[in-house]
């Protein structure tokens, strides 16, 4: 499968949701490539920093942009179990690239109001997507949520509003344990002294992505 994390909106989690994922699968004996489709190449960054701190990554990650983004992915996919790619925080060429080629979009969303907003955007994007690719289905998810409260219900309510994007039953959690074990270039399973939140949160997300049922438009 070929998996895009994707919001226009920049700082909502993307690119710890994405390495964490892919870090995910990996572990879970899949092959997986990791594909830094931002130019500030923070997963890129964060690969490196993971290999040299663990020895090796464990998935192959590449920087990729623009109409190269798409035809690449095109062309490695079949040599992977799964394809993460990460993208920019904003409406970029590499972004709607991505949209072309991937399965699913998964659409972090923090529950603040201006992060529900950029829903409606992408809900445009993905429109505009499926008119050359038609698999592509689109999901959002509560990230750094509250742990408890009417944000987080306000905020999943106005995301079951979007067109076309399904919400996932998933929430994850502000949590200390993302940066933390970002800084050591690992994901948060790996992390010593685990938080066991975040693994839970972690898992369901990746269940719901890969394992399916849930998904749908
Ligand atoms: N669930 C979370 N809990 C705590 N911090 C998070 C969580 N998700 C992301 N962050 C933090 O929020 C910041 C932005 O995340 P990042 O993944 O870089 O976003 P994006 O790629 O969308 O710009 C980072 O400092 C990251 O550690
Ligand atoms: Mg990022």
């Amino acid at each position: 499968m070929i998996l895009t994390v994707g919001n226009v909106k920049g700082g909502v989690g993307k690119t710890t949701l994405a390495v964490n994922i892919a870090i995910a699968r990996a572990l879970a004996g899949r092959d997986v490539l990791l594909v830094d489709g931002d130019e500030q190449g923070t997963a890129a960054a964060f690969t490196e920093l993971r290999a040299g701190a663990i020895g090796a990554a464990g998935y192959t990650a590449v920087i990729l942009q623009g109409a190269a983004l798409r035809t690449q992915v095109r062309q490695l996919a079949a040599k992977y179990d799964h394809v993460v790619i990460d993208v920019g925080g904003r409406d970029t060429g590499s972004l709607r690239a991505a949209l072309t080629v991937a399965d699913a979009l998964l659409i972090p969303v923090q529950p603040r109001t201006f992060d529900v907003w950029s829903v409606d955007q992408m809900a445009a994007l993905v429109r505009e997507a499926r008119a050359v690719n038609d698999k592509l289905r689109a999901v959002a998810v509560l990230n750094a949520a509250d742990p408890a409260g009417k944000d987080n219900d306000d905020a999943a309510a106005a995301l079951a509003d979007a067109d076309g994007i399904a919400c996932l039953d998933v929430r994850v959690v502000r949590r200390k344990a993302f940066p933390n074990a970002a800084a050591h270039g690992r994901s948060v399973v790996e992390q010593a002294g685990q938080d066991p939140k975040a693994v839970a949160e972690l898992a369901a997300l990746v269940a719901a992505l890969y394992d399916g049922a849930c998904i749908s438009r």
